[in-house]
């Protein structure tokens, strides 16, 4: 494994990272069982992984539940990444939230904590006219995380889905160690301002989604196969239930670009799994690839890619097979909202 200093933290994270949402919520992932999750779990500290992603959303804390559970006194030899939700981050809502997630996760400790989706002082109403009560400045929310910090309960602060002036104005602020954001080889808006922006705050990214939920093995060879769930993005036509993108998509440019993509990894005598996770702990700015595994073969696999060194001459070949759908999709960073409703500002 090769591990990559997060941010300015002390933290040490390995390049593959684990994410558990799949472990707690059966509803859009399907059932894991507790035996799977251990053995997924057991495959990722054998294969050196020492970051674990989850969040207090995620089932509702199942997630939280069944990460605790599956590491149990292997805790002690990873580091634990949680996330409040926005509208708990006002100073004793953040508190309660971070004592609920210490229970649910069986830890005296969260190693890093991340400020889920961006949150604002002020009421607002976006353009749909959805109203958005003020929750608090990041300045209230960051002396509220020094004190939870200061107290031993988190160890590093860090946010996700934080675009660049609210990643500058949070910067300005306080502390943050990282930026969790959708980034992969069929979503490069992030390469557009939010990277360099992370970049230049001191921050690394934590890239999520690196197999676009699936898409980028090649096991789906048309839209019509992708569960619902997972064709909401914004690279999907607004016409497919479940999105509310408002656009058009390009869902003809997304197949091209994985068949695309899935002949140059066979080219190379490799799967495409391999090349979308091999290509992403390349990137400038990224330390850590968190994948979603629901079961040992999965992460065995992720871990072999996260480690192989593709070279420049490969990177620059995806770079250019992915370019057409990078431009396409803009500099929008929000995978499920189009401009109008962008909440990675
Ligand atoms: N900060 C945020 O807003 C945010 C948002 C989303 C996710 N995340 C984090 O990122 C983690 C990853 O989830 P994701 O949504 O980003 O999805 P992802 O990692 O792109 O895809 C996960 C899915 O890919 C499939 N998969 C994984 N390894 C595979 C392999 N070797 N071969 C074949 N299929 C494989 C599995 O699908 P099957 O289920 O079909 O087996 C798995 O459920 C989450 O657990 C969460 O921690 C964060």
């Amino acid at each position: 494994m090769i591990y990559r200093q997060l941010g300015n933290s002390a933290l040490e994270v390995s390049v593959l990272a684990f994410g558990a949402w799949q472990l707690g919520d059966a509803n859009y992932w399907g059932d894991v069982s507790a035996s799977d999750a251990d053995a997924a779990v057991a495959a990722a500290i054998d294969g050196g992984v020492n970051l674990f992603d989850t969040a207090e959303i995620y089932g509702d804390g199942a997630s939280e539940q069944a990460l605790g559970k599956a590491l149990g006194d292997r805790r002690e030899r990873v580091l634990i990444a949680s996330k409040v939700s926005p509208q708990h981050c006002a100073p004793a809502d953040l508190r309660q939230s971070c004592e609920a997630s210490l229970k649910r996760l069986g830890t005296d400790r969260i190693d890093l904590y991340q400020i889920h989706w961006p949150f604002y002082a002020e009421p607002f109403v976006d353009q749909k006219g959805n109203q958005s009560p003020g929750v608090a400045t990041f300045a209230e929310a960051l002396e509220e995380l020094g004190k939870l910090k200061a107290a031993g309960k988190i160890r590093a602060i860090g946010v996700s889905n934080f675009g660049k002036n609210d990643l500058s104005a949070w910067a300005d602020a306080g502390e943050v160690a990282s930026n969790q954001i959708g980034y992969n080889l069929l979503f490069r808006c992030p390469e557009y301002e939010v990277i360099p922006v992370t970049r230049r705050c001191g921050a690394s990214v934590l890239a999520y989604m690196p197999l676009m939920q699936g898409l980028l093995t090649g096991k789906y060879d048309n839209i019509d196969s992708i569960p619902k769930l997972r064709r909401r993005s914004r690279h999907f036509s607004s016409e497919r239930e479940g999105t509310r993108h408002g656009e058009s998509g390009c869902e003809e440019l997304l197949m091209d670009t994985v068949h695309e993509l899935r002949e140059f990894a066979e080219a190379v005598g490799l799967d495409l799994a391999t090349v979308a996770i091999a290509w992403l702990v390349m990137q400038p700015g990224v330390a850590s690839v968190i994948t979603g595994a629901r079961s040992a073969a999965q992460i065995e696999h992720n871990i072999a890619a996260a480690i192989l060194d593709l070279g420049p001459a490969a990177n620059a070949q995806l770079n250019e097979i992915a370019f057409p759908l990078k431009e396409r999709l803009g500099t929008n960073c929000d995978l499920w909202q189009g401009a109008a409703d962008c909440r990675v500002k």
